[in-house]
């Protein structure tokens, strides 16, 4: 499970200082009794999918604070606390960190310290005044000593406790004069059994055990410990001793908070024998579609999301559907198109989350939008369904991540339960958001009475078979590796579909981008005709996603004259087709085989053999397949 925080306002790393160079990051805090470095570095471990471009931790032991933090993955920590070992203390923070840009440096890792060394900070966001900040604390004979805007606020804080004495008042302080988005986790050698942590925007998540207390930007960096959270609120200030959980708005009045218990076991959250967490996910996926599918139907036989905020009458009120999402997500929503028009006759746009609000796009109450998003966090569509809301629209929420900013600012939600997910590149959240997504246009059916309730109960009997299916699609991945393997030295591959397929080749596409740095792009089928076909050369590796020939069999037919105008060029194709499909046979240089499934339930199968297909290939090419260069698992900047 993975919240996230916002960027951060880095200063120049050489490229001139003032420019915004956002990264993300994953924060952890502790105080109990165990070693804080021991608790704060395995809990870094667990965030380091957010970020690997720089780590560091401070502890507080023998009245004072010691701090290390070096560039690069967290293994280059590991090493500089064997060579210089910290003291050990029972309170501590540690950071790890992602930049857009630019070469991350010692000095600009967190945590940042103020000139006495008694306060250390940790940060995740934009703090957008930092520049007068920073004027008027080095007028007040400060010296800063790196270029970000994090290294203000420890100083702002020595200030503020110098005369309050109080480590939480001193942050509420410092929080009101901040501007921009910011998650603040700080420790001050004065109080030795004190962490503070202040959220605006992105997430922080209070872990609550016995005799300790974590803080971190997402649950997994402390599951090991605890499964009792606490989840802070907008503009915040927590206060954690070992007994002790105190929260307060930055206007110092206490605040409600939302307590939960976390469902997901650690062992979720590890690699469980396989190499990488990427393969455990793969192989996780039938049990989380199962899992996402579970308790879904009550006894009347109605389908049920998680939390609806949205009434049925105004769902009968929806003229048009919106789905906003990125990345893999996206391709579940352009999916998902196809089901809710079929099923509802509710027109449906998909749109890059992104791309979304500055076209102006045409909202009103009676729009349905949908946002999809594994993490709850990813900034673009959070942004997308603020400006949906304000236009009067209803957010419905698609989410892997429990309690996260994009359900809790959802009108309604459905939970997919795949899960954490913590390999970059998505895959049984995939899955998980697909089913998902057959459940949402069901009950817009259902709701609408566009569906017969036996209709329902047909399309929920067929998802069930799903988890099986996925399953047989794993255990015939052999020659799809052996296939991949030989591919490795190729710069460039294709990926065509029709109808769902196409969405299928996008995310086929994706992942070889993601995981194999490979060129590759998804094309509906069709359009290969009007220029991408020009791309087609010799021994060009070109996987064809093919229709099932017992559906609508016009696409099957035309995606065959397609498979045969590519190989007449001289691609070499690599066809997934339904079993039984005979008519591919003769054009197939590479055939993968997947079960017969209803069309529109097509994708669910098919994208399966893709996400091995790249994972193998990152491999073969010696890429790092669960943390691909230059990419993060939640980018929460814009
Ligand atoms: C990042 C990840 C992608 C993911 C996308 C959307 O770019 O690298 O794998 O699909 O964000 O993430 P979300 O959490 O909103 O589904």
């Amino acid at each position: 499970m993975r919240i996230s925080e916002f960027g951060h306002a880095e200063g120049s790393f050489g490229l001139g200082f003032g420019l915004r160079l956002p990264p993300m990051c994953g924060i952890v805090g502790y105080v109990g009794s165990q070693s804080a470095l021991d608790v704060v570095m395995a809990g870094l471990k667990r965030l380091e999918y957010r970020g690997y471009d720089s780590a560091g931790v401070a502890v507080l032991a023998d009245g004072g604070l010691a701090a290390a933090k070096k560039a690069g993955k967290l293994i280059n920590l590991e090493k500089e606390l064997v060579d210089r070992p910290l003291p050990t203390g029972t309170t501590g923070i540690g950071h790890t960190r992602w930049a857009t840009h630019g070469g991350p440096t010692d000095a600009n890792a967190h945590p940042h310290l103020d000139n006495a060394g008694r306060v250390a900070v940790v940060h995740n966001g934009i703090i957008e005044n930092f520049a007068a900040l920073r004027a008027e604390l080095e007028e007040r004979g400060h010296a800063l000593a790196s270029e970000t805007d994090t290294e203000v606020v420890a100083h702002l804080l020595a200030e503020e406790f110098s005369s309050c004495a109080d480590p939480a008042e001193a942050m509420r302080l410092v929080c009101r004069r901040l501007e921009g988005a910011f998650t603040l986790v700080a420790v001050h050698a004065d109080e030795p059994d004190v962490v503070v942590g202040a959220r605006r925007n992105s997430p922080l998540v209070v872990g609550v055990g016995e005799g300790e207390a974590f803080l971190a930007s997402d649950v997994a960096a402390f599951i090991a410990h605890t499964r009792s959270a606490i989840e802070l609120g907008q503009d915040q200030v927590v206060e954690l001793r070992r007994d002790s959980v105190t929260v307060t708005g930055f206007d110092g009045r206490p605040a409600d908070v939302r307590s939960y218990h976390i469902d997901w076991d650690a062992s979720a959250a590890e690699k469980g024998g396989y190499d990488y967490f990427m393969l455990k996910e793969i192989a996780e996926q039938p049990k989380a579609v199962a899992d996402t599918l579970l308790g879904r139907i009550d006894d009347s036989g109605s389908l049920t999301l998680d939390e609806v905020r949205i009434s049925a009458a105004e769902l009968r009120e929806v003229d048009k559907v919106v789905i906003i999402a990125c990345g893999t997500a996206f391709h579940a929503g352009l999916i998902a198109k196809y089901a809710i028009e079929h099923w509802t006759r509710i027109p449906c746009e998909v749109e890059l989350a992104s791309e979304f609000r500055y076209r102006d796009p045409i909202l009103d109450p009676r729009t349905l939008v949908i946002a999809i998003s594994q993490s709850g966090e990813t900034m673009d569509t959070l942004m997308a369904l603020r400006h949906a809301r304000e236009q009067g629209s209803k957010v419905l929420a698609i989410c892997n991540t429990n309690g996260s900013t994009i359900p809790r600012e959802s009108d309604a939600v459905l939970y997919t339960h795949a899960g954490p997910e913590v390999a970059v590149a998505s895959t049984k959240a995939f899955l998980t958001q697909l089913v998902a997504c057959y459940l949402v246009a069901l009950y817009l059916g259902q709701v609408r009475g566009t569906k017969w309730g036996d209709e329902i109960d047909a399309v929920i009997r067929d998802l069930s078979q799903i988890s099986g299916e996925v399953e047989r699609v794993l255990e015939t991945m052999e020659p799809v590796r052996a296939l991949a393997r030989t591919l490795a030295s190729k710069n460039t591959v294709l990926f065509l579909g029709r109808h769902v397929g196409y969405p299928v080749a996008l995310e086929g596409a994706l992942k070889l981008k993601e995981l194999a740095y490979m060129h590759a792009e998804g094309f509906a089928a069709g359009e290969l005709k009007h220029g991408p076909i020009a791309l087609i050369e010799e021994d060009l590796p070109v996987v064809v996603v093919v229709p099932s020939p017992r559906g609508r069999s016009v696409l099957h037919d035309k995606i065959v004259s397609n498979i045969q105008e590519i190989r007449a060029r001289g691609a070499r194709t690599i066809v997934i087709a339904e079993e039984g499909d005979e008519t591919v046979v003769p054009y197939a240089d590479h055939l993968i085989r997947i079960p017969a499934t209803p069309t529109l339930l097509q994708p669910l199968v098919a994208t399966v053999p893709l996400q091995v297909f790249a994972c193998e290939l990152a491999t073969a090419r010696g890429n790092e397949v669960d943390q691909p260069r230059n990419l993060a698992k939640s980018v929460t900047v814009e």
